[in-house]
């Protein structure tokens, strides 16, 4: 069975937005160890517009499942990961306006910059990984780099409809097949969500773990409404 990483950030983003200390990333990836996760994924951005240095070491200290850490190959952030040492990085492109990260990592055209960070990695003994778009260039390139791990972007898959959908999902599964052969571990993940994951699980075969964000948090905003309104009716109420 496919492994699940449940990704955080937006437990921070909802923190951030007004300067609480709620709600806990902590207790958010507690919650998640109890629903079945199989790994915690966070995104330490150059900008600290969620997830903050402090979340990274208290959540390597408290969680009993692998911790991820997505960052890009950005000096500042590969000298705290190399402190936090969480079990795995996933290195990724970053964009300061970008809504999300856009697109996967340029292996190929940036070996030269990711080969020092990857090594510097995993001789720390993180496992690393790459977040690349599903491309025969960019698994060569993963190969070469030497990294035991990519991870694929969903990110296209989850916004097409219809032919160019499934022309993706075509593209995703031979790249995973094409990984795999090359002794890859395949991970995937951006986008998914409740209804585009069945058709995506059907197509890709090879898939280790799945990395699934958004979608989550959303869907936990919602099936904890009823209980949170309830709690405070209790208060208002005593
Ligand atoms: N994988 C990577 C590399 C990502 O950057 C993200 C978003 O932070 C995710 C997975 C999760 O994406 P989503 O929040 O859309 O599920």
């Amino acid at each position: 069975m496919c492994k699940l990483g449940v990704n955080i950030d937006h437990v921070a983003t909802l923190r951030q937005a007004r300067g609480t200390v709620y709600p806990s990333p902590v207790e958010a990836a507690a919650l998640c160890e109890q629903g079945g996760a199989d790994g915690l994924t966070i995104h330490l951005r150059e900008d600290r517009r969620h997830i903050q240095d402090a979340d990274l070491f208290a959540l390597k200290e408290s969680v009993h499942i692998p911790l991820n850490l997505e960052m890009a190959n950005a000096s500042e952030i590969v000298e705290i990961a190399l402190k936090a040492r969480p079990d795995e990085v996933c290195l990724v492109p970053e964009r300061r306006r970008e809504i999300t990260t856009e697109g996967g990592l340029d292996a190929a055209g940036q070996r030269t910059a990711l080969q020092p960070t990857i090594a510097r990695l995993m001789q720390e003994g993180i496992r690393v990984s790459l977040f690349i778009e599903p491309s025969d260039t960019q698994l060569e390139a993963a190969v070469q780099l030497g990294v035991p791990i990519v991870e694929l972007h969903t990110g296209k898959y989850s916004d097409l409809i219809g032919a160019a959908r499934e022309e993706e999902l075509a593209r995703i599964a031979s790249a995973a097949a094409f990984g795999r052969r090359a002794g890859l571990q395949i991970n995937a993940g951006h986008g998914l969500n409740y209804e585009n994951l069945p058709a995506f699980l059907n197509a890709v075969p090879w898939l280790d773990t799945l990395n699934i964000g958004h979608s989550i948090v959303a869907r936990a905003v919602l099936v904890g409404m009823v209980q949170a309104v309830r709690e405070m009716k209790e208060l208002l109420a005593p």
